[in-house]
């Protein structure tokens, strides 16, 4: 990208964050419910569906591959599913764009398909290490070709796939998923075993759509041979998106919100459990289940927080929002230590470095670990951050700017597009102090 078009916000102290708010649909499940409706016998209807750029491009893949998709209103789409077998050969590469979850899951799919077909990313996601889906899916008996592992991937087709059972050494629900998604075209049984548990949404989505799964918190297996049902999917808010609420609502005195139908999916909410243990106040009021998942209304309320070991335990069920734990952190009275969180360092950025980088820059003091980092709590400066394109971190310090003393500029914000489309509005409606600019 150009200097001219690198895109600004200036973050300023707003005051209470105040209101209930709904924040947009939760990018998991929009990716899922798309690749599963292609893969459907029959037409799944999403509600919720997240209109951001990351799950849009994985509609667009499948659209290369003879998918129709109907966009009938916002956060609606109607997958005229294939079946399992109907996919069509593309005619270009598949652009994931800034997607981690799509190109590995892609992988999944396409392993199993008669056509070749390559993967491409941003470039973010061509920094990616891709290894940890091409090993286990080439022991499936896969044909996938990278350089070095990372993408683009070409993807040959017309291999027999035949079970597995892996034991992937990195938690991750992407790796998990890819293997059980491969499963679906192999012969016999797959099944994962996680080093801890991860975000059982494949396995929950691929049982509402008719496939026999049988699952338990780090434990997966089905076989192959099956069909895929197409159902209705009513895809609740990202509790990944909540989150910055959450900690900016904690941080700023007199704040009140109630942020309405998140989804609270127990592999998702290390950071609630997190944040209460630092002081917070937030009530988690259930709302019922919705597409099978269960939610519910948070409402928090400004708190003093204090600095803690983060239970190592915790670290997957909140991977996405350590940059927003990090602000916590930062304005938290004493130390907060993050240890176990290596994989931050292979998210759409380095989230360990962007982090202690910005906060260092707003006058925070931060010792970096190579899995985690110790934040000492203290007063914010005003300062000039970097994103480095990466939408957590731009949205996190936006909840910077709240507390800092002075305006808090932060650069190349375009990517929070990627999974919260309209968050600069929602967060000015809040209460917050932010600008596109
Ligand atoms: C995701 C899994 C996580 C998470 C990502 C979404 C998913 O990645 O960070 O934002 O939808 O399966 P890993 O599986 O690499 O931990």
């Amino acid at each position: 990208m150009s200097g001219a078009d690198i895109r600004y916000w200036t973050a300023t102290p707003g005051g209470p964050l105040r209101g209930t708010l709904r924040v947009p649909g939760d990018k998991s499940i929009s990716h899922r419910a798309v690749m599963l409706g292609a893969l459907a016998e029959g037409v799944t209807r999403i509600r919720g569906f997240l209109e951001g750029e990351d799950t849009r491009a994985t509609a667009r893949v499948f659209a290369q591959m003879g998918v129709r998709i109907e966009a009938p209103s916002d956060g609606e789409r109607l997958v005229h599913g294939v079946g399992l077998h109907g996919l069509r050969a593309p005619v270009q590469a598949l652009d994931c764009g800034n997607a981690g979850t799509g190109m590995r899951l892609l992988a999944g799919v396409l392993a199993g398909q008669r056509f070749d077909s390559v993967l491409v990313g941003d470039a973010s996601l061509t920094r990616r290490p891709m290894r940890r889906v091409i090993d286990p899916l080439v022991a499936m008996g896969a044909r996938i070709d990278s350089q070095d592992g990372l993408p683009p991937l070409q993807v040959h087709g017309g291999a027999v796939l035949h079970g597995l059972e892996a034991t992937p050494d990195v938690a991750s629900a992407q790796v998990k998923s890819a293997i059980l998604l491969a499963g679906l075209y192999a012969q016999g049984e797959t099944a994962v075993l996680e080093p801890h548990p991860t975000r059982d949404y494949t396995e929950r989505m691929l049982s509402a759509f008719g496939w026999p799964i049988e699952f338990s918190p780090g434990r997966a297996r089905l076989s192959g041979g099956h069909a895929l049902r197409a159902i209705d999917v009513d895809v609740p808010a990202d509790f990944s998106s909540a989150a910055f609420f959450l900690v900016a609502a904690s941080l700023v005195p007199g704040s009140e919100l109630t942020l309405e139908r998140v989804g609270v999916n127990p592999r998702r909410t290390g950071l609630l459990h997190v944040l209460q243990a630092m002081g917070a106040d937030i009530e988690v009021r259930p709302a019922g289940e919705q597409g099978g998942e269960p939610v519910a209304d948070l409402h928090v309320r400004h708190a003093p927080l204090h600095g803690i070991e983060v239970p190592v335990a915790h670290v997957p069920d909140m991977i996405d929002e350590f940059p927003a734990l990090f602000v916590a952190a930062a304005c938290a009275s004493g130390r907060t230590v993050v240890r176990g969180a290596a994989e931050l360092r292979v998210k759409e950025s380095d989230r360990i470095k962007s982090m202690a980088a910005g906060l260092r820059a707003l006058g925070v003091r931060v010792d970096e670990t190579p899995d985690g980092a110790t934040v000492h709590g203290g007063p914010l400066q005003a300062g000039v951050i970097d994103s480095v394109g990466d939408h957590r971190i731009a949205m996190s310090f936006a909840i910077a700017g709240q507390c800092a003393q002075g305006p808090v500029r932060i650069a190349d914000t375009a990517n929070v597009a990627t999974s919260f489309p309209g968050f600069v509005a929602l967060a000015q409606g809040a209460g917050m102090g932010l600008a596109d600019a």
